[in-house]
């Protein structure tokens, strides 16, 4: 079945790049010109997506604002006859059929995803994680959702991360199959030391079969006390097994301060605006390091 709906979570609290989250949601900070969520929106649209749900909570209307029109600033671009910046403001509302629903209490990403069951309908969901921006030649979802159409199971983004790093993130049993697929048969959130299968962990993209949504009710409270989207993917993977997808594309976690100083400085070197500047600016910067 082909993938059309993508479901972008961006509900959390943003602690660690608290105060910069306090008022603004951490998936509105800005990467040079554009919202890390715009990154995100412009990743599904590539790959095909027609309809996103955005699930967000309290304090985070600015994310709706920035999908909608403005009219006061439109006419005003307009009538100065400021066109080129006119048009990147007006693409912002007509990236995609865009839906909102709030989580009406932070209880985890398994739970944040279960108030999307309506709007699957009984589809295949894509779902974005709203603080990880992936930059690449190809859409890391849409690596996925080509893995789902060809293997017919629930497909997860995985890559190889530190030792340090495993005991934060998730750990996969993993099979390599082909290329940069593999088959997932176990998996675990947070692994204390030694507990990990491997290296690989989930980073910021999944496409799940909607049988996600019952196994979700079935999942008791997990790590943090939050109903966690691994303990129920472990279900899938237990079962039927889950493919990994080892994608390729630079990934940013906009959730901490070193991913977002990261993707400013490497979008920015990308960036017919900047990237002049910038290079000669770091360039004189590392010399005095
Ligand atoms: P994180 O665990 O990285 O987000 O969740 P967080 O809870 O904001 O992080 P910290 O630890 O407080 O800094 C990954 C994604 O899932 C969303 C987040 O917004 C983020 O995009 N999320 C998390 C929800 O939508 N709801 C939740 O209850 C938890």
């Amino acid at each position: 079945m082909k993938v059309r709906k993508a479901i972008i979570p961006a509900a959390g609290l943003g602690t660690r790049v608290l105060p910069a989250s306090k008022a603004c949601p951490k998936e509105m900070l800005n990467i040079v010109d554009k919202p890390a969520i715009q990154y995100i929106v412009e990743e599904a649209v590539a790959a095909g997506i027609t309809d996103i749900l955005i699930i967000t909570n309290r304090g985070k209307g600015v994310i709706e604002d920035h999908f909608d029109h403005s009219f006061e600033l439109e006419t005003q671009l307009a009538a100065k006859g400021k066109t080129e910046i006119l048009a990147e403001v007006q693409k912002c509302s007509s990236l995609a059929n865009i839906y909102f629903i709030r989580q009406k209490e932070t209880k985890g990403l398994g739970h944040a995803v279960l108030c999307a069951e309506q709007f699957a309908g009984g589809e295949p969901v894509a779902i974005l994680y709203g603080d990880d921006v992936i930059i690449g030649e190809d859409p890391a979802i849409a690596q996925l959702t080509r893995a789902y159409e060809k293997y017919g199971k629930s497909v997860v983004g995985i890559k190889e991360v530190t030792p340090e790093q495993i005991v934060k993130y998730s750990s996969m049993k993993t099979e390599h199959i082909a290329d940069n697929h593999y088959m997932i048969s176990d998996m675990i959130e947070k692994p204390a030391p030694g507990e990990e299968f491997s290296l690989f962990s989930i980073l910021g993209r999944c496409v799940l079969d909607p049988e996600i949504f019952e196994i979700l009710k079935k999942t008791p409270n997990g790590a943090g006390g939050e109903l966690q989207l691994t303990d129920a993917m472990k279900q899938m993977a237990l079962t039927d097994g889950v493919i990994g997808v080892d994608f390729t594309g630079t990934r940013y976690d906009i959730g901490n301060k070193f991913g977002i100083l990261k993707a400013n400085i490497e979008v920015g070197l990308n960036h017919p605006e900047t990237k002049d500047e910038l290079k000669a600016y770091l360039k004189e910067l590392a010399s005095k390091l």
